[in-house]
């Protein structure tokens, strides 16, 4: 009886306290319950792929001849060509590019779509290297419409680096379709980037070759660091034609075949 009237004197001293009170506040609850976590957002992650702007990739070098020239996708054969040297310098269809990039997109269920960023996976190289991509290139060929008549279309390709064999440390700058199922032997896309400065690069996290071999394993990732091993040869071929093909050269040297190869950079120019 005594408790029954103190509780009772309790709850009046609350209300008049928060009568009183000039914020408002809320009365115990006398069932406690623990609170139940909100349930985490159901999330679909999609990757979605993004072209640049289209540029074109000038050349520079000591040889004068390459100096300042646009890499062209020079004829290899049915629907395939490869990155070299062309005189031709205007901008045309065979010397404009753009780099695919892919990034990463969240939808939850409140129909709510923004870029995973950054609890999702992300690209964490620094901008100053540049984030890697697929270099893209459109095939203009002529399809029948059905009716007869011809029409111009253009089919998207993309860069592979194709050595000829694994005697050589060289390897060619292919352009292909995407996805084919009889490509194997030209590998899967070339991951390339474009520095701050415009310069097209290769990127690895592994350290030396030296400092792998002697890490602990596991141990032998670090940051980043982009490559420019880009040569251009004169007089080589990769199929039925011989060009001034853009090599890319794997390890430090120079390309180990080739009469004449010239070091070049290759610097992206937007159109
Ligand atoms: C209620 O508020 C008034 C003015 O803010 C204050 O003078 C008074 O002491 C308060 N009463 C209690 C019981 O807190
Ligand atoms: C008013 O209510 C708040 C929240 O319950 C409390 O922290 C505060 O001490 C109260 N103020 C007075 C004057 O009773
Ligand atoms: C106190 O809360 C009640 C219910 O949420 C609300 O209707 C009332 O306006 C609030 N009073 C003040 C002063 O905020
Ligand atoms: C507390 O509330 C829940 C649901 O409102 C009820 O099922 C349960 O019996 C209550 N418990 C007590 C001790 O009153
Ligand atoms: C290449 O061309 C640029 C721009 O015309 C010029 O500044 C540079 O000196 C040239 N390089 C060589 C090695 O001739
Ligand atoms: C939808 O859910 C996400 C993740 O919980 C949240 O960030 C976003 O604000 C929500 N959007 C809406 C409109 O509720
Ligand atoms: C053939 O079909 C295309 C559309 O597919 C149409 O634009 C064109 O005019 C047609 N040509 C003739 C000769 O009918
Ligand atoms: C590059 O991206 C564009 C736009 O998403 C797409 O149409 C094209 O097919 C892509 N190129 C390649 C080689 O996948
Ligand atoms: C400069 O490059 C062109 C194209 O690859 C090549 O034909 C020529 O032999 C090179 N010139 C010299 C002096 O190496």
């Amino acid at each position: 009886m005594l408790l029954c009237f103190l509780l009772g004197l309790w709850v009046v001293l609350q209300v008049v306290s928060g009568q009183n009170n000039s914020t408002n506040t809320t009365l115990p609850s006398t069932n406690i319950t623990t609170p139940i976590p909100p349930p985490l957002p159901n999330v679909n992650i999609n990757p979605v792929t993004i072209a640049s702007s289209s540029f074109r990739l000038q050349l520079q070098s000591h040889n004068k001849t390459l100096n300042n020239s646009f890499l062209s996708a020079l004829h290899e054969g049915a629907a395939i060509e490869a990155l070299g040297y062309y005189h031709f310098t205007t901008p045309d269809q065979y010397n404009t590019f753009t780099l695919n990039t892919t990034t990463y997109v969240c939808t939850y269920d409140n129909g709510t779509i923004i870029p995973c960023n950054p609890s999702a996976p992300t690209n964490s190289t620094p901008p100053s290297i540049g984030v890697p991509g697929t270099l893209s290139w459109s095939l203009p060929a002529e399809t029948s419409s059905g009716n007869g008549s011809l029409i111009l279309e253009f089919f998207p390709q993309e860069l592979r680096l194709v050595p000829h064999g694994v005697s050589s440390n060289m390897n060619f700058a292919v352009i292909w379709f995407p996805n084919n199922p009889d490509d194997d032997f030209l590998g899967g896309p070339a991951q390339v980037a474009f520095d701050s400065e415009g310069y097209m690069n290769m990127q690895d996290d592994l350290l030396s070759a030296r400092d792998a071999a002697r890490a602990p394993f596991g141990e032998p990732f670090g940051e980043p660091k982009a490559y420019y091993r880009w040569f251009v040869c004169a007089n080589t071929w990769f199929e039925y034609y011989e060009w001034s093909h853009l090599i890319w050269v794997s390890g430090a040297g120079r390309p180990d075949w080739g009469d004449v190869c010239d070091s070049v950079k290759v610097k992206r120019v937007w159109v």
